[in-house]
């Protein structure tokens, strides 16, 4: 089966229709979404169009919850705060009512999907240390754990010590445990602006973590001209 993973979105049109294409020539079997769909950007409705008539499998991220109401948005920064109330404001009654329904966690045969981590996924910790990983395979029972949430692509080993790296082709070997965070669609934050996405393929046994360009002038237009909070905007083109 070919797998297409995707997250942290945040209303990014743009570069979600710029990873959907790349799917389609990749000949994806079946589309996930690790969490995020809003915030940030100006096209919170389309990409949660977009997500549910692609048939995507989807898990909440902290985004989608607040602005739901079932995330206190206390902790966000000003900006994510902003975002927040603007989005909750435009969204429609179906597309809020798609984000009710989503869950923390999701299995399938061979992995686990998770926003933020598999322990406290409730929590919105990140995992972003050899530590937190260590501590998140105590509780990961699948070979593979999926995720996001700090919006930058990497990669952890389980063995007699957890191992990190950037790698971005990564071959899944046997009696090893991976966390690997896919990246985000719309809003990268590893000095790389183009969108990023996952490819597993478990015929072959790898994952290739990829990247495309996109239309990001048009992305920031949109954000200005919503008059949201123009950082959301700024950072498109240095991916920080
Ligand atoms: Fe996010």
């Amino acid at each position: 089966m070919k797998y297409g993973l995707l997250s942290d979105i945040h209303s990014n049109l743009e570069a979600l229709n710029a990873v959907l294409k790349e799917f389609k020539e990749e000949q994806v079997e079946k589309n996930i979404c690790i969490g995020d769909i809003v915030g940030y950007g100006a096209n919170p409705n389309e990409c949660v169009e977009l997500i549910r008539n692609n048939n995507f499998e989807s898990v909440a991220g902290n985004h989608d919850l607040a602005v739901i109401g079932r995330q206190d948005i206390e902790h966000f920064n000003p900006i994510a705060k902003e975002s927040m109330i603007w989005t909750a404001d435009t969204l429609t009654t179906d597309n809020r009512e798609y984000l009710k329904q989503l869950e923390l966690k999701k299995e399938f045969p061979g992995f686990v999907i998770v926003h933020s981590t598999i322990l406290e996924p409730e929590e919105w910790k990140y995992v972003r240390t050899t530590l937190e990983a260590h501590r998140n395979f105590k509780e990961l029972t699948k070979p593979v754990c999926f995720f996001s949430h700090s919006h930058i692509p990497i990669v952890f080993k389980e063995k007699e010590r957890p191992e990190f790296s950037f790698d971005t082709s990564i071959n899944i070997e046997e009696n090893i445990k991976y966390l690997i965070n896919v990246g985000s669609v719309g809003q990268p934050r590893d000095k790389n602006p183009k969108a990023c996405y996952a490819i597993y393929d478990t015929e072959e046994k790898k994952v290739e973590i990829k990247r495309v360009s996109y239309d990001i002038k048009t992305a920031q237009n949109k954000i200005r001209e919503a008059d949201l909070p123009r950082m959301s905007a700024y950072r498109l083109e240095t991916g920080e």
